[in-house]
């Protein structure tokens, strides 16, 4: 039993070196030039520095979230940067109506859809569950349903261009965390969507790929101020994080998993030993700093 379990481990590791280390250099950012692209929740955080990422790369960009005066400005910095176009819708995604216009009129100013990057989350609290399932509905509905209703609406234009569809999820949507129950539950649902999506696309020969990002903590001013020291690890960096998940769905993977070792091998643990992996996961917080902020 010892040695199959090493064999085990040793064949795992491999296998995860060599998927690692290979295919992540096919990317060019040439791939992002002159494509048209949809950024959900880019006024700030990694949905902004995918904006300017795909600006560097020569994209038409149509960018959305609720504040226009931060909108504004993210399009003059991508024009800056070398956009080929970009411009904003401004409007809050709990209304379906809104996120469905915003796919109709990104293919008035676009003329068809290359990338649908789906980002966008509502504001919620990291803290014990408060007993308030109006919020969980409400936030299943920005994080979950607004998503479903885009990708909907933009299946025609991506199945023309042979698209790609990048969802941004979280460890949050693959493990179980404490204090994020209204999060972690509408990011549960989202692999369940997307996941299920993906197969009947297979089976429809639809050629539109769905990538799964699954982040750990990054240092976006939301993200830092709702944990306020409550996680002792260190918080990766958004521009990176950004660009990760860009490469990922330009070479329609699958999953992208930022940062890699960060949450491969916690999901390695957790079909096998999930109590192990709860315990390991429960020594991250400091609780006298839960809620304190
Ligand atoms: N940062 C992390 O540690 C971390 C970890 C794992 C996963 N993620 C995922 O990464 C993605 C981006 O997170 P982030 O940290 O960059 O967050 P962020 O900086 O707070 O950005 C959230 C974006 O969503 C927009 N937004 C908020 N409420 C909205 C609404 N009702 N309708 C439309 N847009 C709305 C915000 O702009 P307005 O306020 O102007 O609307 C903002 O542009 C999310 O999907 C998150 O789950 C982040």
């Amino acid at each position: 039993m010892g040695l199959l379990w090493k064999l085990l481990v040793a064949s795992v590791g491999i296998a995860l070196a060599v998927y690692f280390y290979t295919g992540q250099d096919d990317f060019k950012p040439e791939m992002l030039n002159g494509k048209r692209a949809i950024v959900t929740g880019a006024s700030s955080g990694i949905g902004e520095q995918m904006a300017y990422h795909l600006a560097r790369m020569g994209s038409h960009i149509v960018i959305t979230a609720r504040t226009e005066e931060k909108l504004k400005k993210v399009v003059s910095k991508c024009l800056e940067l070398g956009a080929a176009s970009a411009q904003y819708i401004a409007g809050s995604m709990d209304n379906m109506e809104f996120a469905e216009r915003v796919v109709k009129e990104a293919e008035k100013v676009l003329g068809g859809l290359d990338f649908l990057i789906l980002n966008h989350i509502g504001q919620t609290y990291f803290n014990y569950f408060d007993g308030d399932v109006g919020h969980v509905r409400k936030l299943l509905e920005i994080n979950l349903l607004s998503y479903a209703t885009m990708t909907v609406a933009a299946l025609p234009m991506l199945k023309e261009s042979g698209g790609s569809i990048i969802v941004v999820s979280s460890m949050a949507g693959k493990v179980a965390l404490p204090f994020t129950v209204p999060y972690t539950t509408t990011k549960f649902a989202l692999d369940g969507f997307f996941s299920s999506l993906r197969q009947e696309f297979y089976f429809q020969k639809t050629n539109v790929s769905i990538t799964l990002c699954v982040l750990s903590y990054i240092d976006t001013d939301t993200a830092v101020n709702a944990v306020g020291g409550a996680i002792d690890t260190p918080p990766a960096s958004k521009e990176e994080c950004a660009l990760a998940i860009i490469k990922g769905g330009a070479l329609r993977q699958r999953e992208v998993y930022f940062e890699y070792w960060s949450t491969k091998i916690p999901l390695l643990l957790r079909d096998w030993a999930p109590d192990l992996l709860d315990r390991m996961s429960r020594n991250v917080y400091n609780l006298e700093k839960i809620g304190k902020h």
